[in-house]
């Protein structure tokens, strides 16, 4: 079968959450917040945080266990292991080596992807060109950060934005028929590197006491440059992808945002012209879990009976870099 009528198919979803929880009240506590300005300006109540002595492959392990187990699958089956993050257990190897042996996956080639918050689309991309070229039968895609570990506790304009988690989806490979991933589109700009970053810690500027001393191994944010391209790049990149699959925005059953902030999520559902009720909105509970937010969302909506065969889907997500993409999937 050629290349051309072959396309990658979700066969399970699966995701954790950690158990640590801390609520908007915890953090009026922590800095001078409210969580009355935390909701009306991003609609998050609560965030998990995962606990100390932990990584991030420990989170994407239990996601990927419950992807296997919702695909029929065992680690032994997976040709490729792909990970989104930019909080990896270590600067090297990748997270998804850990993860690979944490799962016993024996068989599999494994390696991390740097987008942001795009890490999933970005990683769900690249497996997907793997299946289509007959590289990979099956793949393991995760999307899985702790960017607690990132953050500044006492900088009220980011400690309340994010959360940790870990979302995954198994690919496998269908050689005809009309569902699986239909499209994706990649963008990036570059010249938004320091609009959203973590200045210190990397080849640049390598961990030193100063650089500790002045909290250069946080995230440091222009949040609202960030709002503004984040809805305008999130609409023209799901138009193109839907385009690219041939389907007009009346034929998406549900569309699963990045979930950064509410009021991004409704602005990004007004100039898509879909009503609220087709979209999946639970950054209330977990805040922005970078890489993780749309598997994870994903993977809820799949379990509340969201998703019915047939039904297309439109995953979207912008963040660091810029890096921005979309995806149009059937199930
Ligand atoms: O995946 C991508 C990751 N990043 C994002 O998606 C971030 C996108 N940006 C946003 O979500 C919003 O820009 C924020 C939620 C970060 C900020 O909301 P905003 O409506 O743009 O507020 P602002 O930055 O304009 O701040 C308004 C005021 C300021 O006070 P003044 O200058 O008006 O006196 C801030 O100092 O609110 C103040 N402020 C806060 N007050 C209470 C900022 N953070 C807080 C806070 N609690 N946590």
């Amino acid at each position: 079968m050629s290349a051309a009528h072959r396309r990658s198919v979700i066969l399970g979803t699966g995701s954790e959450l950690p158990t640590k929880v801390v609520t908007n009240r915890d953090l009026e506590r922590m800095v001078e917040t409210s969580d009355e300005w935390i909701t009306v300006r991003t609609g998050i109540k609560q965030r998990h945080v995962l606990e100390e002595g932990k990584g991030n492959a420990d989170m994407a392990y239990h996601a990927a266990v419950r992807a296997l187990a919702d695909a029929g699958m065992e680690a032994n089956d997976l040709d490729a292991i792909i990970m989104g993050t930019v909080t990896p257990d270590y600067l090297f190897p990748s997270s998804s080596c850990v993860l690979e042996d944490m799962l016993g996956a024996r068989k599999a080639f494994s390696f991390d992807v740097n987008a942001a918050c795009s890490g999933f689309l970005n990683a769900l991309a690249v497996a997907d060109s793997f299946i289509r070229t007959g590289q990979a039968r099956t793949a393991l895609v995760v999307g899985s950060d702790a960017l607690s570990r990132l953050l500044k506790w006492d900088d009220r304009t980011t400690c309340i934005l994010f959360g940790d988690g870990a979302g995954a989806v198994v690919l496998g490979t269908s050689e005809k028929g009309e569902r699986g991933i239909l499209s994706v589109r990649l963008r990036t700009d570059g010249s938004h590197v320091k609009t959203l970053y973590v200045p210190a810690g990397g080849s640049l500027k390598p961990t030193n006491p100063e650089t500790v001393q002045n909290n250069e191994h946080t995230i440091t944010m222009n949040g609202k440059e960030v709002f503004k391209v984040a809805v305008r790049s999130m609409e023209e990149i799901s138009r193109q992808a839907l385009k690219e699959a041939g389907l007009g925005i009346d034929q998406v059953a549900l569309v699963i945002p990045h979930q950064a902030n509410r009021r991004i999520i409704v602005a990004l559902a007004e100039r898509l012209g879909v009503p609220l009720e087709k979209v999946v909105v639970n950054v209330d509970k977990y805040g922005n879990t970078s890489a993780a937010s749309v598997p994870v969302a994903l993977d809820e909506a799949r379990r509340e009976g969201r998703i019915k065969p047939g039904d297309v889907v439109l995953l979207n997500a912008f963040g660091a870099g810029f890096a921005w993409g979309a995806a149009v999937v059937r199930f």
